[in-house]
């Protein structure tokens, strides 16, 4: 059998260490130790990742996620408005309270326009009547502040900025006077807030709005903090992109029917009908037309949890996921955590920082790809290079285990370059 070299690129000449010669079995053993240099291959390790998809967004699908298995049940070419479908959206909304142990007197509802739709719903319907302080450590949270103050052109916006990527705000002068912004998990810099929340008072007069798209079915939410959550489907139960899920407090819901906001609402914001919410919103009555096909890719989602213990199997399936990555951080000092504290390092958006230079990350991202062992694994555009991981409850731990050796493989190859 002839075996095929490998490509030049993954070969490379490494000085041996000092005491190379001496190690080696006598019929190896070199004469002329101090010029002893040899090229050594990088063996490709024996096992992929059984999935390659590592995505931050939208990301992997459950374990053993069929298509065809999945959509066999959706009423495709019928009326979401029909009583089928709207049996349909009531029971997402359910499921989703059920899952996430939602208070019985929260509401929930499926919104256009993804995570991103359901916070800016609650940013123009809510903001205005009460100072905000915005706390944000990375992109997405920003994209908040700036749309606060720039858009909505709020007055009073104070900006609770962490000091770099890879930190969190000081959350001590948050006053509960104020509505509160803020991210639970930040995808792009993989910092997380704690699962107490206690900069959010419970005797607040303010509202706690929270981003949670990267958070929800991996961490566990302390719903007695929290007044407004989002998320969407794309993300932790590896669901499909557009709808947008938002949360509301029986307090958010006062401010809804006590608010008039100083600004014009587009359709696909309004939560309220002469003053009062439109409780139909939150039993599936949607604004506008969903997919179907998307809420049945939801439901199908959502039914797995059940399979996996519920929440808490969620929660554990991604914490121990990042202990693996943690494991092998520890192990090699070429590798590290961009959050700066171990307590805020995120479970799912997992973010790495190299001692290689840019260009050999982006390299390395290339190569992983290329041997369909890691796809989409870049740190986000506006953040330090490095590597960011998907661990969130769909992703196996075995498809980590193997993929930290390919990553030490690319590192080997790129480092001694
Ligand atoms: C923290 C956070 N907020 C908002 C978004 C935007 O989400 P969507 O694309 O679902 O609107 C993302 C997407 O990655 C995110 O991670």
């Amino acid at each position: 059998m002839s075996s095929t070299p490998p490509p030049a690129a993954f070969s490379l000449a490494r000085p041996l260490p000092a005491n190379f010669a001496r190690s080696l079995p006598h019929r190896h053993c070199a004469r002329r130790r101090p010029a002893l240099t040899m090229v050594v291959t990088a063996a490709k390790p024996a096992t992929k990742p059984a999935s390659p998809c590592f995505s931050s967004g939208p990301c992997k699908k459950r374990p053993g996620y069929s298509l065809v298995e999945a959509l066999s049940d959706a009423p495709l070419g019928r009326s979401h408005r029909s009583a089928l479908g709207k049996e349909k959206l009531a029971e997402a909304i359910r499921r989703t309270k059920d899952v996430l142990q939602i208070p019985e007197d929260y509401r929930v509802a499926i919104v256009p326009g993804s995570d991103t739709g359901a916070f800016e719903m609650a940013m123009w319907s809510m903001l205005g009547r009460r100072p905000v302080d915005l706390c944000y450590w990375e992109s997405f949270g920003k994209g908040w502040l700036v749309d606060a103050i720039n858009h909505l052109r709020l007055e009073a916006v104070t900006d609770f900025a962490a000091a770099e990527y890879g930190m969190l705000p000081n959350f001590s002068s948050v006053n509960k006077d104020h509505d509160v912004l803020f991210t639970f998990n930040g995808t792009t810099s993989g910092v997380r807030v704690e699962e107490g929340l206690e900069f959010i008072k419970d005797d607040r007069a303010g509202l706690s709005i929270c981003d949670a798209t990267s958070a929800v079915f991996a961490m566990h939410v302390p719903w007695g903090k929290v007044d407004v959550l989002t998320f969407s489907w794309q993300k932790v139960l590896g669901g499909e992109a557009a709808h947008g899920m938002l949360v509301l407090s029986p307090r958010a819901v006062e401010r809804l029917e006590s608010y008039v906001p100083p600004r014009p609402l587009p359709k696909i914001f309004r939560m309220t009908r002469r003053g009062r919410l439109d409780e139909g919103l939150f039993e599936g009555n949607v604004i506008n037309t969903v997919s179907m096909m998307c809420v049945e890719d939801y439901l199908d989602a959502l039914k797995w949890c059940d399979k996996v213990g519920g929440l808490d199997g969620l929660v554990k399936r991604s914490m121990d996921n990042l202990a693996v990555l943690e494991a092998f951080v520890d192990k090699n000092d070429w590798i590290d955590f961009l959050a700066k504290d171990p307590k805020s390092r995120s479970n799912t958006s997992v973010c790495l920082t190299l001692d290689l230079p840019k260009d050999k990350v982006k390299k390395m991202v290339e190569m992983l790809a290329a041997e369909e062992v890691a796809y989409d694994i870049n740190s986000y555009r506006d953040a330090p290079p490095g590597l960011r991981i998907w661990c969130g409850a769909t992703v196996e731990a075995a498809d980590l285990q193997a993929l930290t050796q390919w990553i030490e493989w690319a590192y080997n190859i790129l480092a001694d370059k």
